[in-house]
């Protein structure tokens, strides 16, 4: 079965078609796109290993032509370095304007490939083929797409919406489980941001999902997508509704700043811990219940995901530090920390005004709750 989750973006809409098996027929999904029978391949070296022969044998069957390249796995990738190598080798293999470049990968590969084909001859198509729970959900659908620097995470890209997505859930079986898991942590954000219902069949159906239940992940995955494209073609810069998606992500940011990007803290396990402090900040500036905080910290627990700042292996910087690195996210509006804070499960909203000693205070509690 496959689900099509069409994105509404006028003359730049397209559709994410979501099924079992779907890189198995990936030559004939594209082939309506291309003007000539050739196209670049990026991924990753993970990813390349366990699964570039069989989209390879799928572009054969239709008589295209691929040529790829597998840059190193991680997060660090995602930066100035590889992004050239990434560009001039596209350049070398000569890809053209009319020509379609696919994005093979996680939302590490889909960020740096999607912002690549942004600025290659300024701007070639692309297609995302989603491999990672994280990139299927969230990164491959609305066509934001970047790299870190020094300076802080995703502060310089480009919107570039793809031509297509093709996520095949049958990829996510050669994921790690923590993999999984730190994807998992996005699924849970939109049941969280704007679909209670959502949220209570993940209660239920998570732990299933993280068995490899096949259904289950078809449907969370078209779920998250939906809400993904809904909010997106009405909001596709983040002018207003969009930030929504950012739910979690100030503190996400900061801390996968603090732990330097690396196998310490996963984007979506710091996503994960966001949510929760998201939510006990909600609490206690007086908006959300008591109940909803513990709500989500059972959940996350429950799935076995990380969620307290007790998780993060190593030291942490101090509270005042982590403000610090907030205050370089890109939400901050006129040097106002932005945050999105949260009625109830299901009901997030955007505040402009949250005062910066009350976030102190959470930090400074969380931070010695670790000791
Ligand atoms: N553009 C957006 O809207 C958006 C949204 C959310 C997150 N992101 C970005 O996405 C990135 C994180 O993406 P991610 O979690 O997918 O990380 P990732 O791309 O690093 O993938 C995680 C790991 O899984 C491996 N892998 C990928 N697919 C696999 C498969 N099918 N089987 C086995 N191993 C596989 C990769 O090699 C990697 O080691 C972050 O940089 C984050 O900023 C972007």
């Amino acid at each position: 079965m496959v689900n099509v989750v069409p994105v509404a973006l006028g003359s730049r809409s397209y559709e994410v078609r979501i099924g079992s098996g779907l890189i198995d027929g990936l030559g004939g999904q594209i082939a309506p796109l291309l003007r000539r029978r050739k196209v670049a391949v990026v991924t990753d070296e993970t990813v390349a290993a366990v699964h570039l022969m069989g989209l390879a044998k799928s572009l054969e069957r239709e008589g295209i032509a691929m040529t790829a390249l597998a840059l190193p796995p991680g997060e660090s990738t995602k930066g100035w370095q590889q992004l050239e190598r990434c560009v001039e080798w596209l350049l070398e293999q000569k890809i053209e304007r009319r020509d379609v470049v696919l994005a093979f990968g996680g939302g590490v590969v889909g960020d740096l490939v999607g912002f690549a084909a942004a600025i290659l001859r300024r701007g070639v198509r692309f297609v995302q083929v989603p491999t990672t729970l994280l990139a299927q959900v969230d990164s491959s659908v609305g066509g934001k797409t970047g790299i870190n620097t020094v300076q802080g995470k995703n502060l310089v890209g480009a919107f570039h919406q793809p031509s297509l997505v093709l996520a095949d859930i049958g990829v996510l079986d050669t994921l790690t489980p923590r993999d999984f898991l730190a994807g998992y942590g996005e699924v849970v954000k939109y049941g969280l941001l704007g679909d209670a219902a959502f949220f209570d069949w993940l209660e239920v159906n998570g732990p299933l999902m993280a068995q490899g239940n096949a259904d289950a992940r078809l449907r969370a995955v078209t779920r998250s997508v939906e809400m993904k494209a809904g909010i997106v073609s009405r909001d596709e810069t983040e002018e207003g509704e969009r930030a929504l998606l950012n739910l979690g992500h100030t503190f996400a940011h900061a801390l996968e700043k603090a732990t330097g990007y690396s196998g310490r803290l996963l984007h979506g396990e710091a996503v994960a811990v966001g949510c929760a402090l998201a939510f006990e900040l909600s609490q206690r500036l007086g908006v959300c219940s008591q109940e909803a905080p513990s709500r989500v910290r059972a959940h996350l627990k429950a799935m076995g995901m990380k969620t307290d700042l007790a998780d993060i292996p190593g030291d942490l910087p101090a509270a005042e530090d982590l403000l610090r690195l907030m205050g370089q996210d890109k939400k901050v509006v006129d040097g106002q920390l932005r945050f999105i804070l949260a009625r109830e499960i299901g009901a997030a909203f955007v505040a402009d005004d949250v005062p910066p000693d009350r976030v102190k205070t959470l930090l400074d509690e969380v931070l010695a709750a670790r000791s």
